[in-house]
């Protein structure tokens, strides 16, 4: 019945789902192949979006990264009017960074989900990805909580600010180099 080129729209797929003989992996991987299960290729075009939302994600992750790599020397050297400006920079590219991070928490898991089916059948790379992520994310908490005792005046928080802000874009570096052994 799958393979039939004509399956009676969205509202007969809906049927189908709900019949016992149907399994729903198949019925989405169906629509994934050019199907009309769920209607004109929906989640297809779900996991085309989630993938480019993931790649975005990456990007203002570690760009966000980089720049605050930049601008953490010149704000612990930085006094007066231009210490404020220095931690406005610092506070915006940590922004930007933690949302690239948010987005690529919460897009990952949804692709995981809907493409695969969970982790079941992944090699030990995905769990080195998740072992990375999971580094990150300490790495990113740490650095914005030692950036506001750092903004409160003080000054020994700054070498946990580095260590910290370097291990979680080592980490995410690991993680992209993890994901394409897994998914490539
Ligand atoms: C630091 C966080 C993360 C980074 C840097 C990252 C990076 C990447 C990269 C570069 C790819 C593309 C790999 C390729 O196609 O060769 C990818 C794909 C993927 N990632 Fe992530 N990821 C992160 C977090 C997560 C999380 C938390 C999950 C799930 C629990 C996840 C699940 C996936 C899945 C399922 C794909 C395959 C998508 C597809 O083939 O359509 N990612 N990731």
């Amino acid at each position: 019945m799958l393979g039939s080129p004509n399956c009676g729209g969205p509202a007969g797929a809906r049927q189908r789902l709900h019949q016992a003989s149907v399994d729903p992996r198949e019925a989405l991987e169906h629509d994934r192949k050019g199907g009309s299960v769920l209607g004109a290729n929906i989640v297809d075009i779900l996991l085309k979006l989630l993938f480019w939302l993931h790649l975005m994600g990456l990007a203002a992750g570690l760009g966000g990264g980089i720049a605050l790599g930049f601008v953490g020397p010149k704000l612990i050297a930085a006094e007066g009017p231009m210490l404020e400006e220095m931690w406005r920079f610092e506070r915006f590219f940590g922004r930007v960074g933690s949302a690239g991070f948010g987005i690529l928490i919460i897009t990952g898991p949804l692709m995981l989900w809907l493409k695969f089916g969970g982790p079941d059948g992944l090699t030990w790379w995905f769990w080195a990805k998740m072992v990375f992520v999971a580094i990150a994310l300490a790495g990113i908490v740490t650095h914005q909580w030692a950036g506001s005792r750092f903004h409160r005046g003080d000054r020994s928080a700054i070498p946990l600010m580095f260590v910290s802000g370097r291990a979680a874009g080592a980490s995410m570096a690991l993680a992209v180099l993890c994901a394409v052994f897994t998914f490539s």
